[in-house]
This record gives structure tokens, sequence and C-alpha cells, in this order.
């Protein structure tokens, strides 16, 4: 049986739409932007171009989760890496990016009540864009609808080193180590990921078949679909393009059929 088309979908959008079984959506999405640099170099363009043109693909991707019911959508936007990697000037104009987003997108992602979070390192981004940022989470938390997380900064080993360091501070200060237990629970509740979980779908666009220290923990059960499209070119309906190969897959977990508890 199919339900009705959720509102504000587009022609191509709904087309896809139809084709899925909206009973088994997966609940929380991750997506490894990547291709912005190659979609500016094949139009002889800058790669902030490409940037640019990212922010275009980051909104219709969100609206798109909104509108059909994912209810946690996460996207790396910044690895902890990219700092060595690029140079100053592509870094600080993804800086003043974001923070163009965060203050135009405030008023979208209220209307589609999205609540936004972030993941990473953040006290070691510029302190105009903490601000920002503090500010768009601040802006939007009365949402109850889609949780739309933005890595930044982020790498997944950090995350857990940090996790490692929350433990043991905490262990610290509530009498020591002796009685402490390491549980794979205890570890879930200090990654900064607590708030979502564990994604069930990754996407990774432009070919790349790497996880690139993203969510590397939480993606132990996670389906891994990779596409060729380059970010920039990416739409709702690529998202519900890779949601249906979602669903052809059959989730085993390993040889169960339900994921063990505390992994989903
Ligand atoms: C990867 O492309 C993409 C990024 C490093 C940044 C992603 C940023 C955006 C989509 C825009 C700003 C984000 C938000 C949330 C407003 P790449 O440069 O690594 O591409 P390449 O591999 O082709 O060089």
């Amino acid at each position: 049986m199919r339900a009705t088309i959720p509102e504000g979908l587009d022609r191509k959008e709904a087309e896809v739409y139809a084709r899925l079984d909206p009973k088994r959506l997966p609940k929380h999405i991750a997506i490894i932007m990547d291709g912005n640099g190659r979609w500016a170099k094949s139009r002889h363009m800058p790669r902030i171009t490409g940037h640019r043109a990212g922010v275009k693909a980051v909104r219709s991707t969100v609206e798109t989760a909104a509108r059909v019911g994912i209810e946690a959508l996460t996207l790396y936007a910044f690895s902890a890496e990219n700092w060595k990697r690029r140079p100053k000037g592509e870094v600080d104009f993804l800086m003043r990016l974001l923070r163009k987003y965060l203050k135009d997108e405030v008023p979208t992602l209220n209307r589609n009540n999205i609540r936004l979070k972030y993941i990473g390192r953040r006290h070691e981004l510029p302190l105009e864009v903490q601000e920002r940022m503090a500010w768009a989470a601040e802006e939007t938390s009365e949402n109850d609808g889609m949780v739309l997380t933005l890595a930044l900064n982020y790498g997944a080993r950090t995350e857990m080193v940090d996790a490692f360091k929350s433990i043991l501070e905490n262990a610290m200060s509530n009498g020591g180590v002796e009685h402490l237990e390491i549980t794979e629970e205890l570890i879930d509740k200090n990654l900064y990921t607590r708030h979502v979980g564990d994604p069930d779908l990754v996407i990774r666009t432009s070919g790349e078949m790497r996880l690139s220290n993203f969510l590397l923990w939480q993606s132990a059960y996670a389906e891994i679909y990779v596409t060729p499209t380059l970010w920039p070119d990416f739409r709702g309906r690529h998202l519900l393009e890779s949601v249906f190969e979602y669903q052809k897959r059959e989730r085993r977990y390993g040889g169960l059929i339900e994921p063990p508890s505390g992994l989903h």
C-alpha cells in the first residue's frame, strides 16, 4: 500500500517517493558531502564556486528529508582534517559560507520544524562562527521535527578520544575508576551523537568508497550508499533514490534480523 505523497515535493521527488515504502524509511541518514571541488573544476571555475553551489544541495536535501519524515539527518560539512589540506583562503570562505548559511536558513528550518545540532570540536572554530552556531541552534531549539546535525570540525577518532576522556573525567569526579564498567551504551552516551544515535543509511557523493573518519563507531551496522553524483548536483530526489536502494537491501545485522540492542 502506498501512502499519499507528502506536501511540497516536486514532480521528480514525488515520482521516486511513490516507489518507496513509507513505513520502512531510514530513521537517521548521514551524508558525506563530497565533490564540490571537482564540480567547480569541471566548469573551469574556482573551488569556492563549488562550495557555494553545495549550499543549494544542502537546502534541497534538508527540506526533502524533513518533508518525507526522516527523523534525523547528519551532514559532514567540515572534517577536522580539512584545516590541514585546504588553502587558508578556501577555509576562510567555507567559514563565511557557513555563517551566511546559518543566518539565511533559520526561517526555513523553523518553517519545516527542524532542530539544528552540531557534532565536532566546535571550540576550535573561529569565535564568530561559534556564536552564529549557538544562535541558530537556540533559534530552532523549540522545534520537534527532524534533527539536522552538522558535523563541523568533526573527526570520528577525535570524537572517540573525547568520549573516553569524558568517561574518565566523570568517573574521577564520581569516586574514581575502581567501579567503572565500560559498556557500549556508556560509550554511546559519551559520543557527540548522543542526541541522535546511529545512522541507518550513510550516503557518500562523488563516487569515493571511503568513510573518511565519519561516524566510524556509529556506522557499524549502517547501509552504505555511494553515488557518482557530485555534491552540488545532489537534490532531494537523489536522497529519495538512495532511500529506494536502502529499501531494496535486506538488513541482516551480521546474521541477526533485529539490530542488537543499543545499536539502532
Ligand atoms: C567536499 O568537497 C565538501 C566540503 C569540504 C564542504 C562541504 C560544504 C558545503 C556543502 C557548503 C557549506 C556547508 C553548509 C552546511 C552550509 P571537496 O571540496 O572536498 O570536493 P573535491 O573532493 O571534489 O575536491
